[in-house]
């Protein structure tokens, strides 16, 4: 049967939800969360901040944030039973499998409450969310690799805290400075893939473990938060940075009609502008560090895009450049997309409490496409 004219592939442009959390132009490419734009928040705001503002509404004052900066830190630390579940998970497997398994089991180790009942509950749940997530990154980072998870300390902000966590050294200011930025710039994005997968399970009031576990494996996949990871990869595929070279690899790809991880959004049709403030943050530590010599490649395959498809409103999203910034700042390449998550969950958090305030269990329709009545045959029929 034919696609009846309601049917809209991937849902685009339908609706999900009402939201005041998060608010994006795609054709000017603008972006704000509750209202403030993102360059602003980058700039002036904490990771603490900004999970406030998106949870609960408004910027803290300097009472509340440092209320809640406190509150996060001491809900850090993990039970040592969810750091034996890691422990069982085989080390060859993705950190975005062994996040989505130990979220989901948090929701068993921190069950005392009602988080639909009971607001405070719930409140609690969406602080130790955001609160362990790195931890959980930072832990099986090092058990994979048969080293001991390091306790977080509380004394280090939430960006400074991961770092430290990943190999006991306390990172100096700009590192934490970027990290901090990387994490503000992914926190929230409205209605992705993983923000409505966590809606949908949060509709049905299964516990907000479950429904940030739902969002981890949505963001896993390549076409969402796993690009950022595959982006990388595919610029080392990318013999030089000459004119040239890109151009012929970009064509190549194209006339395949391959994808070209880290370009094109559903909701941007010019250039995401996080991809440029992370252009920003990965000169940043060039200055310190030095460069890389695939940001030379990515320049230059940014400028044959557009050539070749920017008139299709074909741009870099946020995934093209960041993972360039993190592996400056020495992260492993598939931590990258776990990096997203630790961010994002102050996102899907913003949109769980919201869905619950107002709350009816998803359900679209669909189109059908079968036969309809039809007659089982024997077995000897078939
Ligand atoms: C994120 O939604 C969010 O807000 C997500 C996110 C967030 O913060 O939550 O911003 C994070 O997920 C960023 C996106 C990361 N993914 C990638 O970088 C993967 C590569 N990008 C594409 O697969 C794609 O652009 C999507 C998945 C991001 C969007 O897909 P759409 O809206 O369904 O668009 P489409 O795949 O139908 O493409 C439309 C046209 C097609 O050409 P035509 O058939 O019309 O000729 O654009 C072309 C596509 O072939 N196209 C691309 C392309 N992306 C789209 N062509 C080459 N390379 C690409 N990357």
């Amino acid at each position: 049967m034919a696609d009846s004219p309601e049917f809209a592939p991937g849902l685009a442009g339908i609706p999900a939800a009402r939201s005041s959390v998060c608010l994006i132009n795609g054709a000017a490419g603008k972006l704000q969360y509750r209202g403030y734009p993102v360059e602003q928040l980058a700039e002036h705001c904490n990771y603490e901040e900004v999970t406030y503002l998106l949870l609960f509404g408004s910027l803290p004052t300097r009472d509340q944030l440092a209320a809640f900066t406190a509150e996060l830190a001491a809900e850090r630390h993990l039970k040592f039973r969810i750091i034996d579940v890691l422990k069982q998970l085989p080390e060859s497997g993705h950190p975005m499998d062994a996040l989505t398994a130990a979220v989901a089991v948090m929701g068993m180790f921190y069950a005392e409450g009602d988080h639909v009942a009971d607001p405070a509950f719930r409140r609690l749940c969406a602080v130790r969310l955001v609160a362990k997530l790195p931890t959980v990154v930072a832990a099986w980072h090092r058990i994979r690799r048969g080293d001991n998870p390091i306790e977080p300390r509380s004394d280090l902000g939430h960006a400074a805290n991961f770092l430290y966590m990943l190999e006991g050294e306390e990172p100096d200011e700009l590192a934490a400075r970027i990290m901090d930025a990387a994490l503000v710039l992914h926190a929230e994005h409205s209605m992705n893939a993983s923000t409505f997968t966590c809606r949908v399970t949060a509709s049905t009031l299964a516990d907000p473990y479950a429904s940030v576990a739902s969002a981890i494996g949505s963001l896993a996949g390549p076409l969402h938060g796993g690009a950022n990871e595959v982006v990388l990869e595919m610029l080392r595929t990318i013999p030089d940075s000459t004119p040239e070279t890109v151009r012929v690899w970009a064509e190549n790809k194209l006339a395949r009609k391959e994808k070209i991880m880290g370009f094109g959004h559903r909701v941007y049709k010019v250039k995401d502008p996080r991809a440029d403030i992370l252009q920003t943050l990965a000169t940043q530590l060039f200055d310190k560090l030095g460069s890389t010599p695939i940001y030379a490649t990515a320049i230059e395959l940014e400028k044959q895009m557009k050539e070749l498809v920017g008139h299709k409103g074909i741009a870099p999203n946020v995934d093209f450049y960041s993972g360039i910034v993190y592996e400056k700042l020495g992260l492993d390449t598939d931590n990258f997309t776990p990096v997203f998550a630790i961010s994002r969950v102050a996102g899907w958090l913003a949109h769980l409490l919201e869905q619950l305030e107002d709350n009816r269990i998803y359900r679209p329709s669909q189109i059908w496409t079968g036969t309809a009545d039809r007659t089982v045959p024997t077995i000897d029929e078939r």
